[in-house]
């Protein structure tokens, strides 16, 4: 659906150059949801922006759907992108139901059908139509801001959605919400989504695949289990092993997680005891990045197989438990990845 093919950008600006993306290569299936995450300035928004051709490439090239976005009616093109900006970029003259409905009316939506629209959309994130339609972007909290962002992205349905840390400004407890309610959407409507985030317990929650930036260039590209069974990064793997009040994945063990081996999974050397937490079965997993086949499996105090359990629902349940962390600042982590 969406290619980039060694596109680079640079930025010159008072005699300077800064290399602001470099030699990067990504295809994302219809329906898939790449993640991009990496240090500030790693190119993430850049990549975004060059995609519905807010910028332009200095180097390679950007197909969406088969086209040359070169080549495409940039009106046409945007129409197929929702697009949530880093900053909430809401219009400050316009209701909340008016920022939402922004495209539908472009499109020529009747009026009728867009308050309806935008109505549906508001609930969907949390913001309560009755309450929130009619106030003006000032009158809201940044978090508030950002919902009626990610609104607005869907609301004339576009197959594609590029969201750049849209949940960045929300609560916690909210940001899980809309983390979950992001995987039921896509569940049910499976849109194509570029989501660029600084959490890696987002990404793993969320992502397809998992695309880590540094200093321009893609330094990995992985499904979150490979990511985790494989990492390329010491952050990924710092991460991971290292002990950051994550209560939740030592007190969730292997045993109540696994369940029955799906028909095919083979015995492939790597089986953990039930009794093992998560925490410490992710540790097991860096140190045996070589284990064949999907999955783990878990075994009795014996060694008796009673289950299994996949590295997708691995990787699921440690981003999930991640999240679940209120402990843990979302500063905090944003700090352990900007290194
Ligand atoms: N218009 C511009 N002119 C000059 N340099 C720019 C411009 N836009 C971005 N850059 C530079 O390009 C690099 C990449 O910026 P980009 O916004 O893509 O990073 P990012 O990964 O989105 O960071 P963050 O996580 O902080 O949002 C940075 O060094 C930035 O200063
Ligand atoms: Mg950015």
């Amino acid at each position: 659906m969406i290619t980039l093919e060694h596109v680079s950008k640079t930025f010159t600006s008072h005699g300077q150059t800064v290399t602001a993306v470099d030699d990067v290569s990504l295809e994302v299936g219809e329906g898939e949801l790449h993640v991009l995450i990496g240090p500030s300035g790693s190119g993430k928004t850049t990549t975004m922006r060059m995609i519905n051709c807010l910028e332009t490439p200095t180097g390679g090239r950007i197909t969406v759907d088969g086209r040359d976005v070169q080549t495409m009616n940039v009106v046409d093109l945007r129409r197929g992108i929702g697009y949530v900006i880093q900053q909430g970029g809401l219009f400050p003259h316009f209701t909340v139901a008016d920022n939402v409905a922004v495209v539908p009316r472009l499109l020529g939506w009747p009026r009728q059908k867009r308050r309806q629209r935008a109505e549906e959309l508001l609930a969907l994130v949390g913001l309560p139509p009755e309450l929130f339609a009619d106030r003006y972007p000032r009158q809201l909290s940044g978090g508030q801001q950002q919902r009626v962002g990610v609104a607005r992205a869907l609301a004339a349905d576009p197959p594609i959605v590029l969201m750049d840390e849209p949940f960045g400004a929300v609560d916690p407890i909210t940001r899980k919400q809309l983390q979950r309610e992001l995987r039921r959407i896509q569940a049910e409507v499976r849109k194509t989504i570029v989501f660029v985030t600084h959490d890696i317990a987002e990404a793993f929650l969320l992502g397809d695949r998992i695309v880590l930036m540094a200093e321009g260039r893609i330094v990995q590209n992985a499904t979150p289990a490979d990511l985790l069974r494989n990492p390329a990064d010491p952050f990924v793997t710092s991460f991971i092993g290292e002990d950051r009040g994550l209560r939740s994945l030592r007190f969730t063990s292997l045993a109540e997680l696994a369940g029955p081996a799906p028909p095919g999974a083979r015995p492939n050397g790597m089986i953990l005891p039930g009794t093992l937490s998560i925490l410490d079965a992710g540790r097991e997993l860096a140190a045996h990045r070589d284990a064949a086949g999907d999955g783990i499996w878990v075994g009795d105090t014996t060694g008796q197989p009673i289950g299994y359990l996949t590295f997708q629902q691995f990787a699921t349940v440690l981003g999930e438990s991640l999240g679940d962390d209120a402990e843990t600042p979302h500063d905090e982590t944003a700090h352990a990845i900007h290194h």
